[in-house]
């Protein structure tokens, strides 16, 4: 079990290993845009993980092409969608300000 952070709000949400980041910000967030459903399509997910980022699964090849592909990204760059919480430690993420 993770606690999540989500900030700018700084709500946190607990999440279980296997869980993602988007399921996790929808539990805090319900209007946060996902406008693919999680098929690392749209990149609308973005966020960073700023803290604990070995508490979560590695960037794959699909999710770095879409990475890749946006504007604004940086080496903390993932799509909320495709990051799967170990369960390790906590973890914090920054929803960028649009
Ligand atoms: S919801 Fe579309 S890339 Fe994550």
């Amino acid at each position: 079990m993770s606690v999540i952070t989500i900030m700018p709000s700084g709500k946190t949400v607990e999440a279980g290993e296997g869980m993602t980041i988007l399921a996790a910000i929808l539990q805090a967030d319900p209007d946060f845009t996902h406008k693919c459903d999680g098929n690392a399509k749209c990149g609308s997910c973005h966020v960073f993980v700023v803290e604990g980022r070995k508490g979560v699964t590695k960037t794959t090849r699909e999710e770095n092409e879409k990475l890749d592909a946006l504007v604004g990204v940086g080496s903390k760059s993932r799509l909320a969608c495709q990051v799967k919480v170990l369960g390790t430690e906590d973890i914090k993420v920054e929803i960028p300000v649009l």
